[in-house]
């Protein structure tokens, strides 16, 4: 018998879907299905622990298992970019009809190609609104996953966090928990399936229950005191926040425990910061002494909430030269001084060898306070996000408006980055200047933390490279000092 006899003959069928969120799946079978004429309302799509029994499911009694097999030369399913996109976040939602209501608007679509443009179709409105419902429920999962540290047996540190998704968002948001946590081994447990990262790879494991996730630990601490300074009373607004940060996302993070009194508190604190000048970064400093009180307290990112201090930059107050690197490492936070560690060791060799006197350079960093991860003991230096960068930028600039100097060298791209306020390729910006809107230039190359992470010829060929950049910059101090 053909598929079409099939049809023909009132066959129901059952698609049952493998995953709640497998879209690629629906596609397969729907695509069949249009394929051999099937209309949407002779199939059931049963998701996994969903009514899957055929005789007990009403409408279709003897429903058939067995997929129709397409003719070889039946004709192509057509569907547009907007429909797959809608379709594909759509799949993940919670609606037990969402793979229905999908096949029955793939099935309008082979007649009505112009569908998706009618904003009145109720079958068009109920896809943008599954849309927006899964897109609001992973935007709420980037945002209010809370890690909290476990200790194993052999010390290893294990960042656990629970989350309770309207959807079926968990797998697909694993790459965005994978780029922003990718040094650090954690687990998010859902009631809808978990997710395991050890810094290689990603596995998955069945739902979890509340009680599997741990309680509160220190690094809730951390939280509350960035959350504290982070908020801004003048900035508040009860009803935008409720709807932002529903209550329902509250008995996972650590933070929510202080906004009833930070809200509360907030308009005599609002008062106390503008007499302090303290809600935006107002005025800048005039002199570098107020540049280094300043960054004592600045809390602007999570960076400055660490155990940690600021190190300013260091040198003349007026010099023809500035360096300018990424952030102080764990010896200049201990120190409290700029480039004092192995990579300050290897920058003093390099500039030696290039006739640059340091001590006539003002030395410093793009960002104020050393960004890193705890293991055991130990504290590793995390790389600043763009966005740390950019909010630090603010310290260098200032140190620039005073020191004036004609040149300044960049170490490495976070520097460059603070410096241009863009992403630029190392290799493709060294080796020749970058004017700068104070008619000062920029010149950019690697970071001597680069060289040290290399061995051998690697290490020769870059070491020789950044040679070549010093005696670039030395050749030029030398011409502007002419
Ligand atoms: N790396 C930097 O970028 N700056 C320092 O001060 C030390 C190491």
């Amino acid at each position: 018998m053909t598929a079409l006899q099939h049809v023909k003959l009132g066959t129901y069928y059952v698609v049952h879907m493998p995953e709640p969120d497998d879209f690629g799946f629906w596609r397969e079978r729907a695509r069949a299905l249009i394929q051999c004429d099937v209309p949407p309302d002779r199939i059931a799509w049963i998701e996994p622990g969903g009514s899957g029994d055929l005789f007990s499911h009403s409408d279709f009694p003897g429903g058939e298992r067995r997929m129709p097999v397409p003719e070889p030369d039946a004709k192509p399913v057509r569907a547009n970019k907007r429909f797959l996109s809608l379709a594909r976040n759509a799949a993940l939602h919670s609606d037990p009809e969402r793979f229905a209501l999908l096949y029955r608007l793939l099935w309008r679509l082979q007649a009505k190609p112009r569908m998706m443009e009618d904003k009145a179709d109720l079958d068009v409105r109920r896809l943008e609104e599954l849309d927006k419902n899964v897109r609001r429920d992973s935007h709420k999962m980037h945002a209010f996953v809370r890690f909290r540290r476990m200790e194993g047996d052999d010390r290893s540190e294990h960042y656990v966090a629970w989350f309770e998704p309207e959807h079926h968002i968990v797998r697909t948001n694993a790459g965005f928990f994978i780029r922003r946590f990718a040094n650090m081994r954690w687990s998010i447990l859902t009631p809808r399936g978990c997710l395991h990262w050890d810094g290689e790879t990603l596995s998955e494991s069945p739902p979890a229950e509340r009680s599997d996730a741990p309680g509160g630990d220190p690094m809730e601490e951390l939280w509350r005191k960035y959350y504290a300074s982070i908020f801004n009373p003048a900035r508040l607004k009860v009803g935008a926040m409720l709807r932002e940060m529903p209550k329902k996302y509250w008995k996972n993070m650590p933070e929510a425990e202080l906004i009833p009194q930070l809200v509360a508190g907030a308009q005599s604190r609002e008062a106390q910061m503008v007499a302090a000048g303290a809600l935006e970064f107002e005025a800048r400093p005039q002199t570098l002494a107020a540049i280094g009180e300043a960054i004592k307290d600045c809390r602007k990112c999570a960076i400055g909430c660490l155990d940690n201090r600021a190190v300013m930059g260091e040198g003349p107050e007026r010099a023809s030269l500035m360096i300018v690197g990424e952030q102080p490492g764990d010896q200049e936070d201990l120190a409290g001084q700029p480039f004092v560690g192995p990579a300050g060791q290897l920058l003093d060799e390099h500039l030696e060898k290039a006739g640059i006197d340091r001590p006539r350079a003002y030395v410093t960093n793009t960002v104020k306070h050393f960004k890193y991860v705890q293991r055991g003991k130990r504290r590793l230096h995390q790389t600043p996000t763009a966005k740390e960068i950019d909010t630090c930028r603010w310290w260098a600039e200032s140190e620039r408006a005073i020191v004036k100097p004609r040149l300044v060298l960049a170490l490495g791209a976070s520097a460059a980055r603070g410096i241009l306020g863009k992403t630029v390729s190392i290799s493709k910006a060294r080796g020749a200047p970058i004017p700068l809107e104070d008619g000062s230039e920029l010149w950019i190359t690697a970071h001597p933390s680069y060289l040290l992470r290399l061995d051998g010829d690697a290490r020769a060929k870059q070491a020789a490279l950044f040679d070549a950049d010093l005696a670039a910059v030395k050749e030029r101090l030398v011409e502007l000092q002419a």
